[in-house]
């Protein structure tokens, strides 16, 4: 074929019209290479008083690390994931459940002993199953000996090893704690975060309970000792660990009094931690060495052990600032801070406090969430999506429409960045209610409603009815909190092999993304919809996960409460083939052909679609090839140019005429 000057002009103004209109295509970038296991898999919680009760040697009522080996195969096999974070195991008075370590480098009997852990991680690796263990550096419980050392007298050489003040004195000649800090677990409306010592006539500063007194960070002996504790860990051969409490470890060295809170309201005990702004106990300089510090120790032991930072924002707290624990590429510190914003959009307190305004079905909002995310992360570092974990309420509990949970949990494992599941939650469990005399958590027992009471989260896992423990523990054992009479309903085994259950939805996508680049390692690019009834439109949240290559995924989520119809806007020319290989709503469309620019969604429903589509590489194999496929096409490129600069507006220049369909609910 011949080229003309005229037509080569015609193919070149469009070409520069068509990608001056239609943005960026997703081929253009080249997608990340293949990362470590805690990049391209999936982290999955274990909350081991509440996961199995191995009875072995004798039921406790208690979960254990045998229970937890036993159900490594589970893991793997049934569910997908190929890591576990574990809250911790070590000895302890329980005060807090484990977060108060009486013996960091000990195992608490009733999980086990040190042999079982260490087959533990034997059979883990085994399997292929990375283990992150919890380390609690902010706290330890006041019966560790490094405490009672501490406390026993002012010159004992542990004494500086906590945060030691003197109080002041009332009007009426009453002590008072040093300044106004406060507890986040409030025990009555006083909120202190002291407590008074009689024997040395000093106070010390807890950041969460009375049992749990904060350590001093600003001694270097304090460093290198729990230094020494990861280093212990890491022999052992865990693969990391995730950072309890994070932004709590360091106090303002002037012991200032936090300001008070202008927007405060409500309950003095379940909100009273909120009462003040905590600039002077959150967030402090000095962190940043902090993390660098324990990445250092981490790495001594190789590049591929994980560091995961518990943080969440607050009115402190910046997403920036959370991202800011990313370090640098010279300088690393967080692997990964947990990215809590999903767990703040499908809101926990939503589902306790009808005051509270909530809407997790407001999918702009969420677009706008993960873009800001996705945007303000610089490009070597790997994000991450939580939706629930044992200090907030089930997500099966705050949606409570099993539906929208599908959904969510469909989000969780195809959007980009590492996934992290709370124990349960596979299988769609939802919060236990504890009735007054089995509470075990003080902020339960304090005030059971409050936001901060975390029984119904940890009540145990409800397996199977072999039993009326729903084979968590024993016939007849009593459980150290209550089973949840709905294991008759929701339980693991009866969800195994049922294409229509939580569990069989959860473990495809799982497989799906673990099978698939573009969803594990691939971009991200939030997609443009047009939704019939228009006004739903701000309720379709759509995605692209792509790579170099020409397939990628669409995720085309609909949360309302209405069934929608949906053109999605994809940023590339020619769809060749879209074939859903996820459907939230009915498991057997897998596999079938659909149409993305005529999507019927059901209310609370979202497909994951396989798109192949045509990009520069597989068109660019010779410039007369190119050259040719573009005179070929040159009525289509302008076609397409008109469309994309009138057709994208969302509310104009493109309706559809009919009257939408009524979708079938069934
Ligand atoms: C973290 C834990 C929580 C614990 C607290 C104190 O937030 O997730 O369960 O109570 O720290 O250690």
């Amino acid at each position: 074929m011949k080229v003309t000057a005229a037509t080569a002009a015609i193919v070149a103004t469009a070409v520069v019209v068509l990608a001056a209109v239609c943005a960026a295509s997703p081929t253009a970038a080249a997608s990340p290479a293949d990362g470590q296991w805690w990049q391209t898999g999936i982290v999955y919680q274990i909350y081991p008083r509440s996961f199995l009760d191995a009875c072995s040697p004798n039921c406790t009522g208690t979960g254990s690390l045998r229970g937890i080996e036993r159900k490594l195969q589970y893991l793997r096999d049934t569910v997908g994931v190929n890591a576990i974070w574990i809250s911790p195991i070590y000895e302890s008075p329980m005060a807090d459940f484990g977060y108060d370590i009486s013996n960091y480098t000990a195992i608490w009997p009733t999980f086990g002993t040190m042999e079982d852990f260490d087959n533990l991680i034997a059979a883990a690796k085994k399997l292929g199953i990375h283990v992150l263990m919890d380390f609690v550096p902010n706290h330890t419980s006041n019966q560790h000996p490094w405490f009672l050392a501490s406390r026993s007298n002012k010159t004992n050489p542990y004494r500086d090893w906590y945060v030691w003040r003197q109080g002041r004195i009332g009007k009426d000649s009453e002590k008072l704690p040093p300044n106004n800090w406060r507890t986040i677990f409030c025990p009555d409306a006083n909120c202190y975060g002291w407590t008074y010592d009689n024997a040395t006539d000093e106070w010390y500063y807890h950041c969460f309970l009375t049992q749990q007194p904060d350590l001093n960070w600003t001694n270097p002996d304090v460093v290198s000792a729990m230094h020494d504790v990861l280093r212990f860990w890491l022999r052992k051969g865990v693969d990391g660990f995730r950072v309890d409490a994070f932004p709590n470890i360091l106090e303002d060295p002037q012991f200032r009094d936090e300001p008070l809170n202008p927007n405060w309201h409500g309950d003095p005990v379940t909100q009273g931690y909120e009462k003040l702004i905590h600039i002077y106990t959150e967030n402090q300089p000095g962190l940043h060495d902090i993390v660098r510090g324990m990445r250092k120790v981490v790495q001594e032991f190789g590049d591929d052990k994980a560091l995961i930072g518990e943080i969440y924002p607050d009115n402190v707290i910046t997403e920036e600032d959370v991202i800011s624990f990313y370090g640098t590429e010279e300088e690393p510190e967080f692997s990964m801070p947990f990215n809590m914003n999903l767990i703040s959009f499908f809101d926990y307190a939503a589902a306790f406090d009808p005051t509270v305004h909530n809407n997790p079905r407001n999918a702009s909002r969420l677009r706008e969430i993960v873009d800001h995310y996705n945007a303000s992360l610089p490009a070597w570092a790997q994000p991450n999506f939580v939706l629930g974990n044992h200090d907030v309420r089930r997500l099966a509990s705050r949606l409570n429409d099993t539906a929208l949970t599908r959904v969510a949990n469909t989000l969780l494992f195809t959007l980009r960045g590492t996934p992290t599941m709370y124990n349960g939650d596979e299988f769609g469990q939802k919060d236990g209610y504890v009735p007054p005399g089995r509470r075990q958590d003080p902020n339960c027992k304090t005030n059971y409603t409050g936001l901060r009471c975390r029984d119904p989260e940890r009540t145990p896992l409800q397996w199977d009815t072999s039993n009326a423990n729903a084979g968590f523990s024993g016939a007849g054992v009593e459980t150290w909190l209550p089973v949840s009479s709905d294991y008759v309903h929701t339980n693991a085994a009866a969800q195994m092999g049922d294409p229509t259950s939580m569990l069989d939805l959860v473990s495809r996508v799982i497989a799906l993304r673990t099978r698939e680049h573009a969803l594990h390692s691939g971009l991200y690019q939030s997609l443009d919809v047009v939704v019939t009834p228009a006004h739903l439109t701000d309720n379709v949240f759509a995605f692209l996960r792509y790579n170099e290559s020409n397939t990628a995924y669409v995720v085309v989520a609909n949360l309302a409460d209405h069934p929608v119809r949906v053109q999605v806007i994809p940023p590339f020319d020619v769809i060749q083939r879209s074939v859903a290989h996820i459907d939230t709503f009915n498991s057997s469309v897998v596999n079938s052909t659909v149409n993305l620019s005529f999507l019927h969604l059901h209310r609370a429903h979202a497909q994951v679609v396989a798109v192949r589509y045509h990009n520069e590489s597989t068109k660019n194999t010779t410039v007369g090839v190119v050259v040719a496929a573009l005179l070929g096409t040159v009525f289509m490129v302008a076609v397409v140019a008109v469309y994309c600069k009138f057709g994208r507006a969302k509310d104009t220049g493109y309706a559809y005429t009919a009257v939408p369909d009524v979708i079938d609910e069934r």
